[in-house]
């Protein structure tokens, strides 16, 4: 099969922020644009992606192509009511959650990674499992979530952190001290002994003392680093600031630049949309928090989407945003 051109992750340490709700309805967008998307639950515990997309019981997942060698992923794909929108479940049949083997989780990545689809949208689970982290990591667009709230912007900010951290284990030699350093950091807060944030700047200092060498890799791999923000559940505007407070502490802390991709605002609409199991996109492109989906599409895309329903039927249109080497 073809690799899709696009992995869309959405992550952020919490449970309960939001990241099903966007992934559902990016992945809806992406296909009312025009796009064939996979959305893939890879959140095994008590994930509701599917109750999102109005599927009640998902027959087979991606836990039948571990632990049954199904052959082909194509046929775990589950039709969605959406056209160019296929759902690959996590769970399967049944419930409860199953921790993964390595190879396992190895299996899961390459399946992700060689699915035939434009894009497709990853909807991670709760907290900074390595296994999640390795799938943020596989994204060629990391989506962090968070809330307003102080102790969400924190959470999204260790997320972040550890993500980092993954990937510069990952490019440092297995085995090495300097690989350590940055493990036990991750697992420990980031914090050091006088409970203070550890920058990547003092971890760079005490990989140095070890290998000078391997501050290369370590520069090299945050430079790839680019991850992108929606801020969820705003209500006023000064809600926006998490937004700002965030990226202030990605670039101090971690010398991380972070994208800002836009906000949903809190809604009943989004709530209903849950308990109605449509997607609030499909229900009404026109409300509030559809617009705002439509805002982060947009950025995503580089195309201006705009969605209409009329008649029960969503009309899409698509403008493609030139570079500014084609404005005239
Ligand atoms: N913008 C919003 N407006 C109103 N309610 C919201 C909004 N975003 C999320 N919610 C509420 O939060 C609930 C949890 O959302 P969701 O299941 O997407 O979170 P999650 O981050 O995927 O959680 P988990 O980590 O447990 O999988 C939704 O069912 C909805 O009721
Ligand atoms: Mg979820």
């Amino acid at each position: 099969m073809a690799n899709p051109k696009n992995i869309i992750a959405v992550g952020g340490g919490k449970g309960g922020i939001g990241k099903s709700l966007l992934s559902a309805n990016l992945a809806v967008g992406l296909a009312l644009g025009g796009y064939r998307v996979v959305l893939a639950d890879t959140d095994y515990g008590a994930s509701n992606l599917h109750a999102l997309l109005g599927i009640v019981n998902p027959r087979l997942g991606l836990r039948d192509l571990i632990h049954y060698q199904e052959s082909d992923p194509g046929n775990l794909l589950m039709d969605t009511g959406v056209g160019n929108l296929k759902f690959l479940s996590g769970a399967g049949d049944l419930s409860g959650s199953f921790p993964l083997s390595r190879e396992a989780n190895q299996n899961i990545i390459s399946i992700i990674a060689g699915l035939d689809a434009d894009y497709v949208v990853v909807d991670l689970g709760p907290g900074v499992h390595s296994d999640t982290l390795e799938r943020f990591n596989l994204a060629s667009t990391g989506i962090v979530l968070t809330l307003p709230e102080i102790p969400s912007v924190m959470n999204a900010f260790s997320f972040i952190k550890s993500v980092l951290f993954k990937k510069i284990q990952n490019a440092l030699p297995d085995g090495d001290k300097t690989q350590e350093l940055f493990r036990d950091s991750a697992s420990s807060g980031g914090r050091n002994e006088r409970d203070e944030l550890c920058s990547l700047d003092d971890l760079k200092e005490k990989a140095a003392l070890i290998d000078p060498n391997l501050v290369l890799a370590i520069d090299e791999a945050t430079a790839k680093f680019k991850p992108n923000l929606v801020v969820n559940r705003v209500r006023k505007k000064k809600d926006l600031l998490a937004g700002d407070n965030l990226a202030q502490l990605a670039k101090k802390y971690l010398n991380v630049n972070l994208n800002f991709l836009g906000f949903i605002i809190e809604s009943d609409r989004v709530r209903d949309s849950v308990d109605e199991m449509i997607p609030f996109l499909i229900k009404d492109p026109q409300s509030k928090p559809s617009e705002n989906l439509q805002q982060i599409l947009g950025n995503l895309t580089q195309t201006d989407l705009y969605l209409v329903k009329k008649d029960g039927v969503i009309f899409s249109s698509k403008r493609v945003a030139l570079s500014s080497d084609w404005k005239v």
